[in-house]
């Protein structure tokens, strides 16, 4: 950060179109964003990706190295996770839009060496880049959103947000920043993020669980 910086408020709000825009509209912006210094490193903004009448939003943290050369969300190996445990519990890919907490990738290098190592934002950034979810979530007609991991939980619930106690039950919606229309919105399933799966040693188990909690989004699904 530049000094003269430091205090500085980083918000995505001044990014956001002036005029009521769809999902391209949305997209297109935030390609411009400079709401905060995440921007300055990374390839590109990762936006939101899948049908705007999706019935399924699956929230992630913000993009690693592969989502940030791509420009698309969970293609990487988190991705490949995801998208065998979303086969496995029954949820068709085509009913999901999927997108992150933070919309830019943020790295570390260390020194002499050349990999990008995913760092976690920080509150700040997620602050800032909150009112790009917030119009996703507006546009996109989803019934269930899907948090991935303790940065999205958070994001939508809230700092007390506990992964291992919030996971795999179906949770009311929590009508964010004054929204009042909750119709239509079954509601909030926490789960792991599909990254955890790679990093546990007992890997079948972590993946079976994250199974088993997409497999409450696919019943929603079914009853709805
Ligand atoms: N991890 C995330 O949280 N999001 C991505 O898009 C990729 C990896
Ligand atoms: Fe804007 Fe979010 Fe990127 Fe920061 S991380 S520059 S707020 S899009």
């Amino acid at each position: 950060m530049n000094e003269g910086e430091e205090g500085r408020r980083y918000d995505a709000t001044p990014f956001l179109p002036s005029r009521r825009t769809g999902l391209a509209g949305l997209r297109r912006a935030a390609a411009e964003c400079h709401g905060c210094p995440l921007y300055e490193d990374a390839t590109q903004t990762v936006f939101g990706a899948g049908d705007p009448s999706a019935r399924v939003l699956l929230l992630g943290e913000q993009p690693g190295d592969q989502e940030d050369r791509q420009g698309r969300p969970f293609v990487g190996p988190a991705g490949h996770v995801l998208d065998r445990a979303l086969a496995d519990a029954g949820v068709d890919p085509g009913h999901a839009y999927v997108t992150n907490a933070v919309k830019h990738f943020e790295f570390t290098v260390r020194p002499g060496r050349k990999r990008r190592i995913h760092k976690s934002p920080t509150l700040r950034e997620m602050t800032a880049c909150r009112p790009w979810l917030l119009a996703e979530l507006r546009l996109v007609s989803r019934e269930v959103v899907v948090a991935l991991g303790a940065t999205a939980g958070k994001a939508l619930l809230g700092s007390g947000f506990r992964v291992t106690e919030q996971r795999g039950a179906l949770l009311p919606w929590p009508g964010l920043d004054g929204e009042t229309a909750e119709d239509g919105i079954a509601g909030l399933l926490a789960t792991i993020h599909p990254s955890a799966v790679l990093r546990a040693d007992d890997r079948d188990a972590v993946y079976d669980g994250l199974v088993a909690d997409l497999r409450i989004v696919a019943d929603v699904l079914r009853r709805g």
